[in-house]
């Protein structure tokens, strides 16, 4: 039998993610849930009935001060992410792990990023489909340096900005070497999702120019690009990697391609965003973490927040328009700001496929190309 330590894990908000967390830390023996938590009794009973969980309560720094876990675990919508950050550190909780996106807007980031480093917690936001077999397959070819010299990096996702770009910016980074980002620059159109619990803009596209001169472009919502090879909406997301070689592209829900000058020719392979599959690996790692300092969990809050940075400065670039520099100091709320300044017109959408999430957006007929826009 291992003599390795078992993590006790509280899992707050018990919803869909949350139960893929409870499951992921009951199947790996590094870690015993000890209780979960919800704000909804009906949700928590239901919950905490199909995970078997004994310990749960609508109570929870109660719960947390009870149980003093080593893993905070929280699962909830964005709306909440600073005061769970202080009820896990509160907690004495060595490890908090939560759902991305960190924070709704620069201000609450910093504060999340400052309260962890002086409390001397460990982070982790779930950006978990690195793990996809898909996913890592594009490192190793861009690691193979098969690519040549690299230059650009375009992702896109039909789904809306809070939901998916700092998935895109995650993953970007990553196969950019985390270089760091200079500035940016976006544009963005459609106020329907503002009312979202992400709320966001119906479309935003930009650029991003990193230190090492690689340029990142990346659209999310209505107005990006359809990935007519995959059928589920939500993986209809597509990462792809220039070199000067041949390029190199993931499909979140579609398996990679990658076309090269010399090494590999064409090629491509399976994989599928799999919640069961990169779960485990996910928080595998968050036990190699605790065990180990120098084991840096792959999706760490410090990157999630230089992700995040980006996010919000192409925000900050439809508000104040031109380029952004960063890093960002604090600064105007980005979602109230950018409330203030969209315009009431619909998004265009680039593909039908978008216009059952984008209810009131404009699919373009041949028709409208023959009149004039407004
Ligand atoms: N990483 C991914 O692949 C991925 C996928 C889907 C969703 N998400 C993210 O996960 C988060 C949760 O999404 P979901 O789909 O599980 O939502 P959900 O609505 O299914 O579950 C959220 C749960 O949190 C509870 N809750 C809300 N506020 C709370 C609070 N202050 N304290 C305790 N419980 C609270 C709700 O009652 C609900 O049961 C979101 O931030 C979302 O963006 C991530």
């Amino acid at each position: 039998m291992s003599d390795k330590k078992i993590y006790k894990v509280l899992v707050v908000g018990v919803g869909k993610r949350g139960k893929h967390h409870v499951i992921a830390f009951q199947n790996n023996p590094r870690f015993v849930v000890a209780g979960i938590a919800d704000v909804n009794p009906e949700q928590l009973a239901k919950a905490a009935s199909e995970l078997g969980v004994s310990r749960s309560s609508v109570d929870v720094l109660g719960l947390a001060k009870e149980i003093r876990p080593d893993v905070f675990c929280f699962c909830t919508p964005p709306s909440d992410r600073l005061n769970l950050i202080l009820a896990g550190i509160a907690s004495g909780a060595k490890l908090l792990a939560y759902e991305k996106p960190m924070a709704l807007s620069m201000n609450e980031a910093m504060e999340i990023r400052t309260a962890a480093q002086r409390a001397g917690v460990k982070t982790v936001v779930s950006h978990q489909h690195r793990y996809g077999q898909h996913y890592v397959k594009v490192k190793e070819i861009i690691d193979s340096r098969a690519l040549g010299r690299i230059h650009t990096i375009h992702a896109h996702a039909g789904g809306w900005f809070l939901h998916l770009f700092t998935h895109l910016i995650d993953y970007m980074r990553w196969y950019n070497g985390n270089s760091p980002a200079e500035w940016v620059m976006a544009q963005a159109a459609g106020r329907g999702k503002l009312a979202d619990n992400h709320p966001s803009p119906d479309y935003i596209g930009g650029f991003i120019q990193f230190a090492n001169g690689v340029r990142g472009i990346i659209e999310c919502g209505g107005g990006a690009p359809d990935v007519p090879e995959v059928d589920y909406w939500w993986r209809k997301n597509r990462i792809c990697v220039y070199g000067t070689e041949g390029f190199a592209e993931v499909l979140t829900g579609g398996g990679w391609r990658a076309v090269t000058s010399k090494q590999i020719g064409v090629s491509s392979g399976p994989g599928c965003m799999n919640y069961d599959l990169d779960m485990a690996p996910y928080v595998e790692d968050m036990a190699r973490w605790l065990d180990d300092g120098k084991c840096v969990h792959p999706s760490d809050g410090e990157s999630a927040y230089h992700g995040f940075e980006i996010t919000m400065a192409m925000l900050r670039s439809v508000v104040e328009r031109g380029q952004i520099r960063l890093p960002l100091a604090a600064g105007e709320p980005e979602i109230a700001a950018l409330r203030r300044v969209l315009p009431e017109k619909a998004v265009l959408l680039s593909s039908e496929v978008h216009s059952k999430e984008y209810p009131g957006g404009i699919t373009m007929t041949p028709q409208m190309l023959e009149t004039v826009g407004t």
